[in-house]
């Protein structure tokens, strides 16, 4: 197998933005009086704003109509934005941008699939809008990873066959949207949660391109 598209999730994998949406969530959670840790926090992750809150209600039992749900998810999101808007280069996650260029340099095209609406605002504040050779986010498709339209979306921009692309993904949820589009998948965390994923590092920092080549050979054939 030859690999001619990296597709990147964003937040977990290129920026620590988890920090951000738990913050935000903790916020709402605590003005709805409902318990929710760090640990709850992890089954937010790659699960879509109203999934998430859904998630929350069920955490504290709690049912509440539809116009109500959509007020409290814009206000989380006004609150992450706040975060957001702060956000600087320096938290591009080590090893990133170096692994990100040296693909480029070796003609392998790179994309960000990402199930966040805020995937633009969060690549212009760290400087990587125009790194990307196209952007598949949550303001483009429709549904929800494990679903794989985020991924296919993001292959068809570049004109890459699924077959040809290997997704970088810290949540479990996005691990499967990748196995489900019939492309390959390097696990961002621990091999413990990530265990469906072809292979797992720790971080980007673990990567360059003969890393790459040598994952390819022994574990994406
Ligand atoms: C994913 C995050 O990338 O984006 C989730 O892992 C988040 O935690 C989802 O809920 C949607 O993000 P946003 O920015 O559209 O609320
Ligand atoms: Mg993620």
């Amino acid at each position: 197998m030859h690999t001619e598209a990296c597709i990147f999730d964003l937040d977990g994998v290129i920026v620590d933005t988890a920090k951000y949406h738990y913050l935000a969530w903790k916020r709402l959670a605590d003005k709805l009086e409902i318990r929710f840790t760090e640990t709850d926090n992890e089954r937010l992750k790659g699960v879509s704003r109203m999934d998430s809150l859904e998630i929350i209600l069920g955490l504290g039992e709690k049912q509440l109509g539809k116009g109500i749900k959509q007020k409290y998810a814009t206000l989380k999101n006004a609150w992450y934005i706040d975060y957001i808007n702060r956000m600087t280069p320096e938290e591009i996650l080590p090893g990133s941008l170096e692994f990100i260029k040296e693909l480029k340099s070796a003609g392998i095209k790179v994309v960000i699939g990402s199930a966040s609406k805020n995937t633009p605002l969060i690549l212009e504040k760290v400087g990587l809008l125009k790194v990307f050779d196209a952007v598949a986010d949550g303001n483009t498709v429709e549904k929800t990873k494990p679903d794989p339209e985020v991924f296919i979306k993001a292959a068809e921009l570049v004109n890459v066959d699924p077959a040809g692309c290997v997704v970088f993904e810290d949540a479990v949820a996005g691990i499967q949207a990748a196995l489900n589009a019939g492309m390959k998948c390097i696990g961002v965390g621990s091999p413990g949660i990530l265990k469906e994923a072809h292979y797992v590092i720790k971080g980007l920092h673990e990567m360059n391109l003969e890393k790459l080549k040598t994952i390819e050979k022994e574990f994406l054939k």
